[in-house]
């Protein structure tokens, strides 16, 4: 009997391994697989039937007769047909948890490699139209079109050329790149191919953060068994440092040429003067897999999905104190609090949602009063945040949001490249800013503390006592130190040379407007309300 269980690391993490040796030992035929996505019912067990593929899960080595003979009381039907995966719209993650990653005859029968034949028998500037058509926006975070970023590439006149995947994936609950890589290699692998067709590239680097050992490895399997496939295009693996900041794109650059990862000023953009100083395309593991699709389905098909000008699809990822978390593909349009309530089925803890930070450290806290707007690059903006690589943190009433906003200035300060002082300074003032609030604000100000804190997270208590001896000139006052806390987001939003000084501010200030109790306000300015 056939049975697919996943590799996934997440899988892994909650047992995998262990259950696909149980089935193996008792005479299965076991094909490990990437995951599809919903850890709540990982390790995830599909059995082979003349019905399609039958699913159990969550299960345990020991389970394995029960979920043979079909009693397990975990059945749950098939796969596809669960309410979490009937209402995505899987166009990147299609194979991902069905195929075997490195099975090239897989990948082939689910339509893999059609993109790629499409593009090379288009001219470059036909395939770039194309992808411009499609609406394709950078999913790493910032939502630049990708059709214009490879037009850059293609009009550059330089003899080498490069495609660069940044999967560094720094982002806190986020997943998706690595599920990718894990899950369906050659796909990126293709869409990789097509980007160097459509500018004129002949070598790749895919740079993947140390932090995934097994997408390195599958991604290395990967490039070594599909390398004729993708000729003359030659790709290679770098694997990351551990820095935040090299999942920016100049710092990755630096990094992937042997530098201390730092962030270069722009102009000159990386699709003019990039890798070795030449034009290159560096665009997120997202962007790059959802191409494929794009070339094989025809831009309208993709651009048929979709809110606004944010078209086609998005992999989000649901984290934190939620019910059901995992990967979910949607079309762009769908409103927070659908994504929370309904798909991620609310908090793990049962509480109340009180927060939801999207978008990543950087980005912004939405309470649940904000749940109405769509997901869209434009409507988070305007709403003082952005989607970013789309990750989903849920946190319910214990959450104590100016330890959140403080954890943000404390982040910042920890991954700053050193290079600008609103980020290298001010994120280290931002921190003993927060530590004055928090020692002046009301005990009763703030949620319950989190149970889960760390004592070291504790700071109201330490800060009280330093900050009761400071300096007389120092207003420790409540609304001064809001107030300085407003300017120094200022300074560093406007001020800071990259990404982590300047959306640093989003987190701060988002729980300061909407959670102000938390701050000390007397009275909240705005309701947290369901
Ligand atoms: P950006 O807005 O400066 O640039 C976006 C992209 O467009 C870059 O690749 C840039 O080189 C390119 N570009 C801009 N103008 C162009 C032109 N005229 N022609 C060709 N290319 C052009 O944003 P940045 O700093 O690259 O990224 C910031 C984003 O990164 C944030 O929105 C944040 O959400 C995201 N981020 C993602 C993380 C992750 O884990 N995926 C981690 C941290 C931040
Ligand atoms: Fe470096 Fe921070 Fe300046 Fe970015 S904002 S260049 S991380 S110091």
């Amino acid at each position: 009997m056939r049975v697919f269980v996943s590799r996934d690391m997440a899988s892994v993490a909650l047992g995998a391994d262990d259950v696909a040796r149980a089935f193996a030992d008792a005479g299965c035929d076991v094909v490990r697989t990437g995951s599809r996505g919903l850890f709540s019912i990982e390790p995830l067990v599909e059995v082979e039937t003349d019905d399609g593929r039958i699913g159990f899960g969550p299960v345990g080595p020991g389970d394995v007769a029960a979920v043979l003979d079909g009693t397990h009381a975990t059945r749950l039907g098939k796969v596809e047909e669960l309410a979490f995966f009937a209402g995505q719209q899987r166009f990147t993650f299609a194979r991902c948890g069905v195929i075997d990653p490195l099975s090239l005859e897989d990948y082939a029968a689910l339509h893999g490699w059609q993109g790629l034949a499409a593009a090379r028998a288009q001219a470059p500037q036909a395939v770039v139209d194309t992808v411009k058509a499609s609406g394709l926006r950078g999913r790493g975070g910032a939502g630049f079109p990708t059709g214009i970023k490879w037009q850059t590439v293609l009009d550059a006149p330089a003899g080498d050329k490069f495609i660069v995947c940044n999967a560094d994936e720094g982002d806190s609950g986020t997943f998706a790149d690595r599920m990718l890589m894990e899950g369906d290699p050659y796909c990126l692998i293709e869409g990789m191919a097509i980007a160097a067709h459509a500018v004129g590239a002949g070598h790749g680097y895919i740079y993947i953060r140390s932090e995934y050992p097994f997408a390195i490895y599958t991604m290395r399997l990967a490039i070594e068994r599909s390398a004729h496939l993708v000729a003359p295009f030659t790709l290679e693996v770098r694997e990351g440092a551990g820095a935040y900041v090299c999942g920016e794109e100049t710092a990755l650059l630096d990094s992937i040429e042997g530098k201390r990862g730092q962030v270069r000023a722009k102009p000159p953009l990386p699709a003019l003067k990039g890798l070795f100083g030449q034009p290159t395309v560096i665009n997120n593991v997202l962007s790059l897999a959802a191409v494929p699709f794009i070339l094989a389905e025809g831009a309208d098909a993709y651009a048929a999905v979709g809110f606004g000008r944010s078209r086609g699809t998005m992999p989000v990822q649901l984290a934190g104190n939620v019910r059901h978390g995992g990967l979910y593909e949607i079309g762009f349009g769908i409103t927070l609090g659908e994504l929370v309530n309904d798909v991620g089925g609310g908090t793990a803890s049962g509480r109340p949602v009180r927060a939801v930070q999207v978008g990543g450290p950087l980005g912004a806290y939405f309470p649940p009063s904000m749940f109405h707007l769509p997901f869209d690059y434009e409507a988070f903006a305007q709403a003082g945040g952005l989607i970013g690589h789309a990750g989903i943190t849920v946190f319910d009433d214990s959450v104590d949001m100016a330890h959140m906003a403080r954890f943000a200035m404390e982040f910042c300060a920890a991954e700053s490249c050193g290079k600008c002082t609103p980020c290298r300074i001010g994120s280290t003032r931002g921190v003993e800013i927060m530590d004055r609030i928090m020692a002046q604000r009301a005990p009763s100000a703030a949620a319950q503390p989190d149970p889960g804190l760390l004592p070291s997270q504790e700071h109201g208590s330490l800060a009280k006592a330093l900050y009761s001896r400071a300096p007389s000139r120092i207003d420790t006052s409540l609304d001064a130190q809001t107030s300085l806390l407003r300017d120094l987001c200022d300074t560093m939003k406007y001020g800071s040379l990259c990404a982590l000084g300047g959306f640093t501010p989003y987190p701060v200030l988002s729980a300061l407007d909407h959670f102000p109790e938390d701050f000390g306000a007397r009275a909240p300015i705005k309701e947290a309300a369901e």
